[in-house]
């Protein structure tokens, strides 16, 4: 006897679940004295469901009390033509440690068994609750990340960086080409996610890519600009140069704003030109993935909307 059930997401779950995210979320930092992630309160994490109601092939699982009726647990699910990813997971702080998110992943991974696909997910370094809960189902982190911050000022970041005149807004029509980059750099495609940014019915997402040839893509980058999410990714790119590029380029459509991005740790000369911008560290993630994985052959920018690692 669990005493919960797991069941899919059903529409008149959106408002439970942006509560469960933003409190949840909020209750794991302020028990480690940090910052609120969500300091804009749960109107700003019905986000999550919105976009992932939206886009193709995602979709989301509960976990619900039977005592009480309420929504204990939630994460996500997005079935990419080449793995699946998780979203984000979240337990009620009252409901810890009852092997609630366990049950939510178990089921996510039989989902991945059934497709045939690895699953795909960024942890955090730092919070050995949820590192743990994946490591111990057989997740492997391949790649370390550092999250860093950048206040943009309101005149915008002006910077001598190579390459800005290749870089120029995305089209619907790159989206082929940023599949196969994807493909090539990471291992997987996603090109129906591309297209919804670039397409842009939300109002929230500024997509770059540097085309060094015509038809040659050597990177894209994706931001997005929201209360619950104002980050830099996801992107790919060939180089660390081409990487500089589309990250001030996406930094420039945030003035006055202060967008967090994760880096590659082993990307030590990209790194630190991001610190001679003014870049601050604020937390360390893991790209975790159970299944086949291949190293990136590039940069990889993860984020945390929709997360894929
Ligand atoms: C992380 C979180 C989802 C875990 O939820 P939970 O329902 O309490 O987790 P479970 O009860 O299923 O336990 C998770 C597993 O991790 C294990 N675990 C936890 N801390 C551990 C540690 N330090 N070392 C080893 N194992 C550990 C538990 O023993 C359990 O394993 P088991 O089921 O094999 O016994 C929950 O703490 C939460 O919502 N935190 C705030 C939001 C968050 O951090 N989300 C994750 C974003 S990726």
């Amino acid at each position: 006897m669990t005493g919960y059930e797991l069941r899919e997401m059903r529409p008149q779950d959106r408002l439970p679940v942006a509560e469960l995210i933003c409190l949840s979320t909020n209750a794991w930092y302020q028990a480690h004295g940090k910052p609120l992630i969500f300091s804009g309160g749960p109107r700003t994490t019905e986000l999550h469901f919105d976009l992932y109601h939206s886009l193709e092939g995602s979709s989301g699982w509960v976990a619900e009390d039977t005592r009480s009726g309420a929504i204990i647990g939630s994460c996500f699910q997005h079935i990419r033509p080449t793995h699946v990813s998780l979203g984000i997971m979240n337990v009620h702080p009252n409901h810890f440690g009852r092997g609630v998110a366990h049950g939510l992943l178990q089921t996510i991974i039989r989902v991945a068994e059934r497709e045939g696909k690895p699953l795909r997910l960024v942890s955090s370094a730092m919070n050995l609750d949820s590192y743990s809960l994946y490591t111990r189902s057989g997740f492997v982190p391949r790649q370390a990340y550092q999250d860093m911050f950048l206040a943009v000022p309101k005149n915008g970041l002006n910077k001598a960086v190579a390459g800005l005149d290749m870089v120029r807004p995305a089209t619907l029509a790159d989206v082929p080409l940023m599949g196969e980059l994807e493909l090539a750099v990471s291992g997987i495609r996603r090109d129906g996610d591309y297209r919804h940014f670039i397409e842009n019915p939300e109002g929230i997402w500024h997509v770059s890519v540097f085309e060094s040839a015509p038809h040659r893509l050597e990177g894209f980058l994706v931001s997005c600009a929201h209360p619950g999410c104002n980050m830099i990714g996801p992107g790919v790119m060939r180089e660390d140069e081409v990487t500089a590029a589309l990250l001030l380029t996406e930094l420039n459509q945030h003035h006055g704003r202060t967008p967090v991005f994760l880096l590659p740790v082993d990307r030590n000369a990209l790194v630190r030109e991001v610190y001679s911008w003014g870049g601050r560290n604020c937390e360390m993630h893991f790209s975790q993935v159970l299944g086949s994985f291949t190293p990136f052959q590039g940069v990889n920018m993860p984020t945390f909307l929709p997360e894929t690692a």
